[in-house]
């Protein structure tokens, strides 16, 4: 294979999910308002790479010879285009219409926008059906069905876990993670029978009304592509995307292969959606060529996870190899990493090095810290990423290797990138998938995960009990150093108790400093970071909140609030 279709076969593995949700919503505009007009419809990342072209059957494609999958499209089509959202409510790509017929911009852009909030919603149902409760809400009862209507997803304890772009504005809120108590003013369970068999009319953050209603399975079946009357090309395509959605079967891996500090993928999350979700997304990952990109606070267990990844995967039989770029000087790096030759070097290391991504060959690469890397490691890094080879320092050869990469931070790479720290195309060599560990007090799961830590040092030791006065106590805490901080504070507390209970007084000291404090990580107030960061980030609200740590709403709502000042 060509380096230009792998690295296009890559893209598009990536976007496998984005790709097949598009060609269900687009299918039956061919079949129906465009099938008579000579036109195509785009899919690009936000790169503006082209993913995939569709058009209507038996129309000439031969007007739109450029628009190639892997080609970049132009200025034109990026004017024209709509954003599209994935199940986080992050921009995942961009969809434009392109017709030799007039059509009138507004109606073109009307239809992708209808197309890109399908999209967004196959997108939200595909991952949570099935685990959560997924409420259809609009202002009319009879729109509940369409496109245009909000959807929220609420976990099993009442907390929202997601929303379409429609339900935020709907409901105006900061969503995630707020429970439909606060929203609708009703207990879960009360809610959930008011919506069951029909819509409920609800009165949503005391001010305005809304019909709710549940989605049941059959509401929202989501209808396969038409295969038969899509074209040829489109067939082909979708062949090509259920090959690559097929899952490699994991063998089980002997028992005593996994060390005993390993947590299994399912101990890593006692309930919390979010979290299983990105387990299970990630679990998948491991069996294909695709980098992965973890991000979490410091202490929120991005290396519990990856070496839980590795040893519950194919490559478990393989090494592991950590590498924290933060720890390695800067003058060695090069040597430690690519290795080098024998008599490279003058004096005693005269034997040679194999260098430890070498090290990692059949296995794991794990590169914490990635954001710390230097620049001129990061140039070479991309070379061996891009060829698959490592050239040690001193010699003419070069070596191929079989690894799967898996990058860790605890920074904004994306602030990195505009400070002219980190290499953008590196970034998008690492974060094949973007894994964004919630810190600990974000996790609707605290309870039992704090429970499930307490049971594991009871195993290593004896020792105290939690009374539930004790679980709620913890359970309340900021935890601004996240698991880390739980576990030492567990672990202080529980070598501290002589009796049968773990007492408030039995905590270190900095557990009552935090307690005290609300956390924050940000000391510029949100109403200076975020406008300066806008305007870094172009204008692009979801890199500005990613790069401030907030949702998208928030960041509206301070643009908004600005405008109106
Ligand atoms: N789900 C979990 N269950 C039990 N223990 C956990 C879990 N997650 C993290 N821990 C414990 O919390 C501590 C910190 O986790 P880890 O080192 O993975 O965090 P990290 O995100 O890599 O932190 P840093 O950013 O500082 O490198 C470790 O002692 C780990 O064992
Ligand atoms: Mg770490």
């Amino acid at each position: 294979m060509s380096q230009y279709s792998r690295e296009l076969s890559i893209l598009r593995d990536q976007h496998a999910e984005l790709i097949e949700a598009a060609a269900s919503e687009i299918a039956p505009y061919f079949n129906n308002m465009l099938h008579n007009v000579q036109c195509v419809v785009l899919l690009a990342d936000t790169a503006g790479t082209i993913l995939q072209i569709w058009h209507p059957e038996d129309q000439p494609m031969a007007l739109f010879r450029a628009l190639q999958p892997g080609n970049t499209w132009g200025e034109v089509h990026a004017d024209s285009a709509t954003p599209v959202f994935d199940a986080n409510g992050r921009q995942s790509g961009a969809l434009c219409l392109h017709s030799t017929t007039k059509m009138g911009g507004d109606y073109t852009l009307g239809m992708m926008k209808l197309v890109s909030h399908g999209i967004e919603n196959r997108l939200l149902l595909r991952t949570y059906q099935g685990e959560a409760h997924i409420l259809k809400l609009n202002t009319n009862p009879s729109s509940l069905d369409s496109n245009w209507a909000g959807l929220l997803i609420v976990d099993h304890n009442g907390i929202v876990c997601a929303a379409n772009r429609r339900a935020h504005s709907m409901l105006d809120e900061q969503l995630v993670n707020i429970s439909v108590k606060r929203i609708f003013g009703l207990e879960p369970e009360t809610l959930m029978q008011a919506v069951t068999s029909q819509p409920a009319k609800l009165v949503a953050n005391g001010d305005h009304q809304v019909f709710v209603q549940l989605c049941t399975e059959q509401t929202f079946t989501q209808t396969p592509v038409q295969q038969e009357k899509a074209s040829a090309e489109n067939r082909e395509s979708a062949d090509a995307l259920r090959a690559h959605r097929g899952e490699r079967r994991v063998a089980s891996i002997p028992d005593n292969l996994i060390p005993e500090d390993v947590v299994a993928p399912e101990n890593l999350e006692h309930g919390d959606t979010r979290v299983r979700r990105l387990i299970r997304q990630a679990r998948r990952i491991m069996e294909k060529d695709i980098p992965i990109l973890v991000f979490g606070e410091t202490g929120s267990g991005k290396e519990i996870l990856v070496r839980s990844l590795h040893y519950y995967s194919s490559r478990a039989p393989g090494p592991l190899i950590a590498v924290n770029c933060a720890a390695i000087p800067s003058e060695l790096a090069e040597s430690q990493l690519f290795g080098y030759e024998k008599g490279a070097f003058t004096g005693a290391h005269n034997k040679g090095y194999i260098g430890l991504i070498r090290q990692a060959d059949g296995g794991t690469l794990f590169l914490d810290e990635i954001g710390e890397m230097p620049l001129m490691l990061q140039s070479r890094l991309l070379r061996v990423l891009q060829q698959r080879v490592v050239t040690p320092l001193g010699s003419t050869e070069s070596y191929p290797v079989n690894i799967k990469l898996i990058s860790a931070t605890n920074r904004s790479l994306r602030e990195n990138i505009l400070a002219g720290h980190f290499r953008q195309d590196l970034y998008y060599r690492i974060a094949g998938l973007n894994l964004e560990l919630p810190s600990l007090r974000e996790r609707s799961d605290i309870k039992p995960l704090i429970t499930f830590v307490h049971q594991r040092l009871l195993q290593a030791e004896p020792g105290p009990s939690l009374s539930q006065d004790m679980l709620n106590l913890l359970a309340r805490h900021p935890w601004p150093g996240n698991m880390r901080q739980l576990v030492h504070a567990l672990q202080v507390g529980m070598a501290m108790a002589d009796g049968a209970l773990l007492e408030k007084q039995h905590l270190p000291d900095d557990f009552f400093v935090d307690a005290r404090e609300p956390v924050s990580l940000q000391t510029e107030p949100l109403s200076e970071l975020l406008p300066r960061l806008y305007r870094a980030n172009g204008g692009n609200i979801s890199r500005t909140a990613r790069a401030a740590g907030v949702s998208r709403n928030t960041v509206y709502k301070y643009l908004r609030s600005l405008e109106a000042g």
